[in-house]
Order: C-alpha cells, then structure tokens, then sequence
C-alpha cells in the first residue's frame, strides 16, 4: 500500500496572545496525527484561520480574509478551509451558511475534534464543533512552539468577569486551571529547550487557582524552577491583583517588572455600567502599592471609549486618569457593541466620528507621557534581553528590558537569547536607542 502524503496545513493566527498560544495547540494536535504544516498558504492542503471576535472590525478583517480563501479555492476545488476560535464560537453555523467557503467551524475547546472532522471535510462533510467544556486545558498536548527566545504558555481559560462589553466569556467559556505542577514542569522543558523568556497567559491570568494554590504562588513557583529565564505575564483584572501576587513580582529578581493593568475608563459611572467591580480610587490605591513594592516598575493599560452613554466629562475623567497615573502604554478601543453581552441591549449612544475623536485624543496625550518616561531613561544602562536584528535596518539588534520596552543597538555579534547591559543614548515614544555597555567600556579594543 502506498502510504498517503501527509496533509499540510497552513494557520493564520488573529487576535489576542491566546490565540498564538491556541494555534500551537492546534499545531500540536495536527502534527501528532500526522499533518505537517507549511507557511505557504499556496501549498497547503488545508487552512485554518483562528479568529478573534473581539470587535467587529476584527471580524471585518476576517471576513476579507475569508473571500481570499474563497478565490484560492475556486483554483483548487479540493482545498479545506477551517474557522476556529472566538468567532468559530461566536457565529457557528452562520458561517457555513453565510460564507459558502467555510468546511469546519471549530470553537476554542473542541481542537481535539480537529484531525476527525479534516478527514470528514475531506469528503465533503462540513463539520461544526463548538462545545465549550469546564474542563479542558489540552493540558497533555505539547503546543508546536517555533524555536526562538520568547514561549507563551497558557495557564489558565476562559473568563467569568463578565465586564458588559465583553463578548470573551461567551467564546471562551467557563474559567479552568492548569495544575501548578504541570505549568512548572512544563516551564522546567521550555528552559531546556532554549527559551529565555516565558509569558504566562490567561484571559484573567491572576485569578488563576489549583486547589489552594494562587496566582502568586504559581509565579513564585514558576520563577525559582527556573532562575534563567524571565517570566512575565498577561492579562490582568484590578481585582485579583492582590498583595501577595505584587510582593512576589517585587521579590523574585527574574519576574519581569511590568504588568499591563487594563482600567477601560476613567469614569466611575462607566466602569459601574462596565460591570468592572472597582472604583477609580481603589485602582490608584492599587497603582500607588505597585509603585511603592517596584519602584521601576512599568505599567500599562486598556481603554475603551464611547462606551453607551460615556459623556465628554466621563472622557475628561479618563485623560485625567492616563495623567494621574502615567502609564508607559496604553491601548485604546473604539467601543464596538457585541451580541449577547449586557452592553449589546444598551443604545450604542457615541457617534462613530466622536468615538474615534476621543481615541485620538487619548493616544496623543499618551504618546507624550510614553515619550516622557522614556526620556527619564536615557543615560542609564539597563538589561536587555537580546531578540534578533532589527527589522528595519540589519545593522542593528532588537532586545526588550524587562519592563517591556523595546531597544535598538548596534549589532556586535551579540546573540539572541543573550541579555546584555545596554546604554541608552535617545529615545521616542516607542523605543529606546543605545549602545551595548560592555563594548563602549572596551572602547573598541573587542576583537
Ligand atoms: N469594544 C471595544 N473594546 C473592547 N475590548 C473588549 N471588548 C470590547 C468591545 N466590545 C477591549 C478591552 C479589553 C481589550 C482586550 O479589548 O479594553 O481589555
Ligand atoms: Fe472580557 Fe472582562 Fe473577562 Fe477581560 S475580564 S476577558 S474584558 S469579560
């Protein structure tokens, strides 16, 4: 018997670190069956995109993609087309009803399904797997990593916070933890392997819990395994950051420096509506520990502006807050209304116009706060974790400190995975510009 030709399957990633993280399960899954994946959608047998259904100009976009694999298809009849993720679980069979190109649609806890209904598309079968389940966290299946210096890791799934605006809980389901045991172990393998900097994941990383373990104790455990390796962590709610969780960021030297915090307005009435379960001044009371048990440490946050009924004042409250606390980035969002959530049944009441009026405002002020604390740095020698040359220029290396920001520096021959000790001579917003330290004490004498 002739032994078939492996399937090769082509994975677009959209969306959150989750979903990176997701689509080297689904590599995981796909290779342990016998599929091997390529990077060139040309040659691919099957493509999977996993989408994100976040907003609905993330959907948009997916959409646009969708029609692209629909013109390949319409060339090669025999090719499968597969929607996983958040919008696999959000629109289920809409889309096979609505797109006329889709095969699967695989919802974020049903990937094990993946290799039986590939076979079933193959012979014409469409296939819908989008169960969430309580329990699963593929935690026997070893995600399909690309070697390199950075690994995320998820830890835990899914989300009960149930802010209104948020369309997360619907597609991910349920919240669920890894065993602490199996995430160090898993941490102890990664190390081995190469990697020199670990992102726990979860889209509520700090509510994590195994038994009476927390997520300080999971970070405690993480971080002594393996003193290597930095470890950082996203995303975190306002209310699970407790203070054991910030005394062991504060104490434990190989735990990155820098949490991103989103706050998503400014407004105590907003965040009410928000169903966020903090006040402004618990959150700067938090912000205020922070800072004192990690003086260096850099915070940065989400916004969300033109939720329903958020007025210019409650807008004014949030520029207020980004000047208050000083963030070192922020991300902000045009409020997008999603179905099922409370804020769905709430009029959409901000023009668009005004919406992207208001985003503009908030980036501005917070591009000269970025450039400002960026600024303060210059002159000082920090650590950089050494990633790889630079993208615009291959004279230059690219390395993160581990307060998350990016530096730029000449390259010599430093390699990746190696952490260095940079000068910083400038900066702007997004970057800081240096040298590496211990060559400018050499004075060029370096071979
Ligand atoms: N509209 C706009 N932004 C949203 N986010 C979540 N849901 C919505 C929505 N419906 C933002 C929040 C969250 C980030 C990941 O996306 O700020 O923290
Ligand atoms: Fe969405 Fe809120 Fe859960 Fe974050 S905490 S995923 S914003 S519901």
């Amino acid at each position: 018997m002739i032994t078939p030709v492996s399937k090769r399957v082509y994975i677009e990633t959209y969306g959150c670190q989750m979903n990176l993280a997701d689509s080297e399960v689904v590599g995981g899954i796909l290779v342990k069956e016998g599929y091997s994946l390529t990077q060139d959608m040309s040659e691919a047998d099957v493509v999977l995109v996993n989408t994100c259904a976040i907003r609905d100009n993330a959907e948009q976009r997916i959409h646009g993609r969708l029609g692209l694999f629909s013109r390949e298809r319409r060339k090669r009849p025999e090719l499968i087309v597969g929607v996983l993720g958040c919008m696999a679980e959000r629109l289920r069979t809409r889309l096979v009803e609505e797109t006329r190109v889709v095969d699967l649609v695989v919802g974020p806890d049903e990937y094990r399904k993946l290799p039986a209904l590939i076979d079933l598309a193959a012979e014409g079968e469409q296939g819908i797997a989008v169960r969430l389940s309580r329990v699963e966290n593929y935690e026997d299946i070893a995600p399909l990593r690309k070697k390199g210096v950075s690994a995320w890791l998820s830890v835990m799934r899914g989300c009960d916070k149930f802010c209104s605006f948020c369309v997360v809980p619907f597609t991910r389901g349920r919240e669920r933890s890894r065993p602490l045991s199996g995430v160090v172990e898993e941490v102890r393998g990664l190390a081995a392997e190469g990697f020199r900097e670990i992102t726990l994941l979860g889209q509520n990383v700090n509510s994590y819990r195994d038994g009476d373990h927390d997520f300080a104790d999971l970070m405690q455990q993480v971080a002594r395994a393996e003193r290597g390796v930095r470890i950082r962590f996203t995303t975190s709610h306002p209310q699970d950051m407790s203070d054991r969780l910030i005394e062991v960021i504060a104490s434990e030297p190989n735990i990155c420096e820098y949490i991103h915090l989103p706050v998503q307005s400014g407004s105590d009435r907003i965040l009410s509506l928000m169903n966020r379960s903090y006040s402004i001044d618990h959150y700067l009371g938090l912000v205020e520990k922070i800072r004192q048990a990690i003086p260096s440490v850099s915070l940065s946050t989400d916004i969300i502006s033109g939720f329903p009924t958020e007025t210019e004042a409650d807008h004014r409250e949030t520029m207020d807050l980004l000047r208050t606390v000083g963030y070192d980035g922020a991300y902000t969002f045009k409020y997008s209304a999603r179905e099922h959530t409370k804020a769905w049944e709430m009029r959409d009441t901000v023009r668009e116009e005004e919406k992207g009026a208001r985003v503009f405002e908030i980036t501005t002020l917070q591009h000269e706060i970025s450039a400002r604390r960026n600024e303060r740095l210059v002159g000082t020698d920090l650590d950089v974790l050494v990633e790889g040359p630079s993208r615009k220029r291959d004279d230059f290396l690219v390395g993160r400190t581990g307060t998350n920001r990016t530096v730029v520096f000449p390259n010599g021959n430093e390699t990746a995975g190696e952490t260095i000790a940079v000068r910083i001579l400038r900066s702007n917003a997004a970057t800081l510009f240096g040298e590496n330290a211990a060559g400018r004490l050499a004075g060029g004498e370096a071979a």
